[in-house]
């Protein structure tokens, strides 16, 4: 059954090696012209990399199953249903219908524009404590506000919020070469599920006007015909959801924003004087370098793609980094152009059932802080030499984005 142009152990495809991490894009490359269905037998995944195929399987829930996890350690290694935090992002039909229902009408376009004035002052108070010749734009800015953002609308308390953050951090983090969680990672877990615990407790006891204790109050339709009240875990599983799913990446994308500018000044330059171009840009950026270069799907089935067949129950890597890039389906795709038309179909926010929840939000946030960055740095350079990338599984971008503004 093996049709592709190459043999599997020609391309070293992997994705916890730091290389992978600096970039991504030859590797990619070479997996869309040689090993479409590519399969990895060391870590025993498989990797679809074109658009024209990462596209309809991101929409195939039948054939591509989200229940095992998200990530390829999830996948290898599933933990026991039972001791799992119920998240909407690792189910499937008919669960994930019914759970994500009760979060859509919070994250409306409609809804999500009502929160521009929170979102605007929150960019403004970061911004303002910038020192204004030179700061870090990931670990000064853009690590800090949307953490903020999504609590505030989960009702978690200010002085807590920032603490959270690292919490939600540390479990994503990896050493060059390592799949597994870190000692750290664990224990931040177990922080956050403790703090979350009580949080729930005490808006159970008295509510307020937030997201968390409205999912207190909502009711779900169960599989057996009974509606009830969601659980304590369900709802800890929506708060651990959002706050990490919301925080790191639009905090990764005005990162890499940072560094595709330096080397595109002209189109800076273009956007400080037409502000309107900001919102075209925000799109070509995910599309161009988006933070999450894959989401993980387990096969349920037997899936033949391009003669070859993906076994039932196989970990498979959509490859959304690469789809976009994908000189098949975008014309010029190496070249950065924030003037390129938009399709309406960016997989750099997901597509299927699984679109990503606060996609929305992430364009109300993207566009606020970059309006904040053109006026915060006009003209500006990187301090190269303090760049740090993220070593983070499945999300690229940069912990550390130095820059000098000039006057
Ligand atoms: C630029 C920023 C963002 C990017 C690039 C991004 C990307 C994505 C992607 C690719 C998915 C699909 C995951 C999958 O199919 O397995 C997704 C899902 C999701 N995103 Fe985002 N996201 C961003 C911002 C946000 C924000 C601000 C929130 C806050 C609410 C959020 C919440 C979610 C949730 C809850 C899901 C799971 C939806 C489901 O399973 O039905 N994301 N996101």
């Amino acid at each position: 059954m093996t049709d592709t142009l190459v043999s599997d152990d020609a391309i070293d495809f992997d994705p916890f090696a730091a290389e992978f991490h600096e970039d991504p894009h030859p590797l990619y490359r070479r997996l869309r012209d040689e090993a479409p269905v590519y399969h990895n037998p060391r870590y025993g995944f498989y990797a679809l990399s074109r658009y024209a195929d990462v596209a309809p399987a991101m929409k195939d829930f039948d054939a591509y199953s989200s229940a095992r996890g998200i990530t390829l350690e999830q996948v290898l290694a599933p933990e026991p249903p039972d001791q799992r935090i119920p998240m909407i992002i690792m189910m499937d039909p008919p669960e994930h219908t019914r759970m994500r229902k009760l979060v859509n009408k919070v994250f409306t376009p409609r809804a999500i524009s009502e929160l521009e004035p929170m979102i605007t002052a929150t960019v403004r108070e970061f911004a303002e404590r910038l020192d204004p010749e030179q700061f870090d734009l990931v670990e000064d800015f853009s690590t800090l506000f949307p953490i903020e953002v999504i609590t505030t609308m989960l009702g978690v308390p200010r002085e807590d919020r920032q603490q959270l953050r690292a919490w939600l951090a540390a479990p994503l983090e990896r050493a060059p070469g390592q799949m597994e969680l870190s000692e750290e990672g664990k224990a931040a877990v177990i922080e956050s599920t403790m703090f979350y615990a009580k949080l729930i407790a005490e808006r159970r006891a008295n509510p307020q006007d937030d997201m968390i204790s409205r999912l207190i109050e909502v009711e779900v339709d169960r599989e057996d015909g009974s509606t009830t009240r969601l659980t304590d875990r369900e709802i800890l599983g929506f708060a651990a959801l959002l706050a990490g799913a919301g925080a790191e990446t639009v905090a990764k994308v005005l990162g890499i924003a940072t560094v595709i500018f330096a080397d595109h000044p002209d189109q800076w330059r273009a956007m400080h004087a037409d502000r309107s171009l900001i919102p075209g840009a925000f799109e070509e950026l995910l599309r161009y370098d988006g933070p999450v270069q894959y989401d993980v799907r387990y096969s349920r089935r037997d899936i033949t793609l391009h003669d070859r067949t993906i076994p039932a129950q196989s970990p498979v890597l959509m490859l959304l980094a690469s789809a976009t890039r994908d000189p098949r389906s975008f014309a010029d795709a190496d070249r950065f152009d924030i003037t390129r038309p938009f399709t309406g179909n960016n997989l750099g926010l997901g597509y299927g059932i699984h679109r990503c929840l606060g996609a929305a939000l992430a364009r109300l946030e993207g566009r606020i802080a970059l309006n904040a960055m053109l006026d915060l740095m006009p003209e500006y350079e990187l301090d190269r030499a303090g760049l740090r990338r993220a070593h983070v599984t499945s999300v690229g971008g940069w912990t550390n984005v130095p820059v000098r503004v000039h006057r």
